[in-house]
């Protein structure tokens, strides 16, 4: 079966750059992304590429490239949905904030009303992608509803979740390590598999597109995530021990990453990991080890979060503690606000603890971020529900301009690795700062010796003081 039409519900981070780089790779193939946010749609339509809603480097030519030729964004999920032959289900699936499984299980309504939807519409035989990430045996349940409220037509459900990173979207889709697909093994299952994998060969390489069944895909993601996440808390745990004994935590990282069984990625001590996904995968996997009585299974995970929360926590008590302990009234400068660099994202970004943190202390912060926009960043803290919105803004005030961001502050806290950073005039900072200057590096981005050649005090996330 040869797929002509795909629909994508969810026209979020990964709805939208997933399904660009489908309709660029594949010129015969009609793709359109529906969502109900209707704001979305419409920035993804803007005529200014600047507006797309999502920001990853390269999106914007890919966009430019196919949307209005094979690529459309659309708020008609119904129409969409019916003309389709394989619909990407990529909504959110956040973690649940009710109910039971509060705080850890993932909240499937988003999912579940696709499935009606879908159900509804169809009335033609349809190839269901699970693209958003999902509890393992998800898939059985959407069957259910497909099977039980639909109009008799047959639906083939696949999982396809998605290992792309923000701020590296374009690339990873382009090159995947790997597409996987998990679907039934029976010939009908079999024969969705391969339409599904036959959209992908039109750019990715066979022996890249990995079959398994429903089950294994879906636990894969979830494994993927949990496995990441592990080590970015287990170097994070080093990074402290690195601290206490003069050890560098960049070293260790360089020296264990050339064991090629531990191999180099994912080795960067930082001011904790953040972004949609981690937390919410390995609860979510936390979660479902408990539901089958794997209690130390589940303890054995949530230790990864744990020690996460542990690096933020410990970031901002040394930033109150060396400021002589106080940070009442003093001007703290924030460079970075999103959960990494290259994106615009601030989903459980590390910022957002830490100044939620030094706010409780009464400290005067200042923001400056290359892509995320001040509202963005009064969401963020008002989401907390800490303080109000008001004393939020009193506190926290958001600049778009570095140099001023970091004027009069008693200290700065990198806390997103933005390679423009690097690049700034350090000493000119410096003259403008209080004194003693202080810079509390998260990120671990800047040279040690500069800064203090400068006269900066320069805190380094596992570096031995
Ligand atoms: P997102 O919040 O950016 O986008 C989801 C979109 O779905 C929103 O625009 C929302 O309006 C829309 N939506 C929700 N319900 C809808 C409905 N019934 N009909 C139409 N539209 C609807 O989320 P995201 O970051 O793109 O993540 C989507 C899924 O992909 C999640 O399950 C996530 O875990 C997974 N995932 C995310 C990433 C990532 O880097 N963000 C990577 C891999 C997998
Ligand atoms: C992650 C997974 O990498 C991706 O495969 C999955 O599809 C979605 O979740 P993402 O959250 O976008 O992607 O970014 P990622 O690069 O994994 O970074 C997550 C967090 O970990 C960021 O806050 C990042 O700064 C932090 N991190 C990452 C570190 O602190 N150190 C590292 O060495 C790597």
């Amino acid at each position: 079966m040869k797929i002509k039409n795909i629909c994508c519900i969810g026209a979020g981070y990964v709805g939208g750059p997933t399904m660009a780089v489908i309709a660029k790779q594949c010129p015969n193939i009609k793709v359109t992304v529906v969502d109900i946010n209707e704001a979305r749609i419409a920035a993804w339509n803007d005529e200014n590429l600047d507006n797309l809603p999502v920001f990853e480097p390269g999106l914007d030519a890919i966009v430019a490239e196919a949307r209005g030729r094979n690529l459309f964004f659309s708020t008609e999920v119904d129409k969409a949905i019916d003309e389709a032959e394989m619909i990407f289900i990529s909504v959110n699936t956040p973690t649940k904030t009710y109910g039971k499984g509060k705080g850890m299980a993932a909240d499937l309504k988003y999912i579940e009303l696709c499935a009606r939807q879908i159900a509804r519409v169809s009335k033609q035989d349809k190839i269901i992608v699970e693209k958003s990430t999902l509890p393992v045996r998800t898939a059985s349940a959407i069957k259910d509803i497909l099977d039980n409220t639909g109009n008799d037509v047959a639906f083939q459900i696949l999982s396809n979740p998605e290992f792309l990173a923000e701020g590296t979207a374009v690339e990873d889709l382009l090159s995947p390590d790997r597409v996987l697909i998990g679907g039934d093994t029976n010939p009908e299952g079999l024969k969705a598999i391969e339409a599904l994998a036959d959209v992908y060969a039109n750019w990715v390489p066979q022996d890249r597109i990995l079959r398994t069944n429903v089950w294994s895909s879906e636990l894969s993601k979830l494994t993927a995530n949990a496995f990441l996440a592990q080590r970015v808390s287990s170097i994070n745990a080093m990074s402290e021990i690195c601290e206490k004994t003069g050890a560098d935590v960049n070293e260790v990282s360089k020296a264990i990453g050339m064991d090629s069984r531990i191999g180099a990625k994912f080795l960067k001590s930082s001011v904790g990991f953040g972004g949609s996904c981690f937390q919410k995968d390995i609860l979510n996997l936390v979660y479902i080890a408990k539901s089958y009585g794997l209690n130390e299974v589940a303890d054995y995970w949530e230790q990864v979060i744990l020690m996460n929360e542990h690096q933020k926590q410990r970031f901002s008590d040394n930033i109150v503690s060396t400021l002589y302990n106080t940070v009442s009234g003093k001007k703290i400068a924030f460079l970075g606000w999103a959960f990494k660099k290259d994106t615009n994202d601030t989903r459980e970004s590390a910022a957002i603890k830490i100044a939620d943190n030094l706010l409780n202390e009464q400290a005067e912060i200042t923001v400056f971020d290359p892509k995320v926009v001040e509202e963005r960043i009064y969401a963020d803290l008002e989401y907390l529900n800490t303080r109000s919105n008001e004393e939020n803004r009193n506190l926290l005030k958001v600049e778009n301009d570095p140099y001023k961001t970091c004027e009069n502050a008693h200290a700065i806290a990198i806390l997103t690795e933005w390679d423009e950073f690097k690049t700034y005039d350090w000493k000119q900072i410096f003259n403008k700062m209080q004194k003693p200057a202080f810079v509390f590096d998260g990120r671990g981005l800047l040279d040690k010796e500069t800064l203090e050649d400068i006269g900066f005090v320069y805190y380094k996330i596992g570096t031995g003081q």
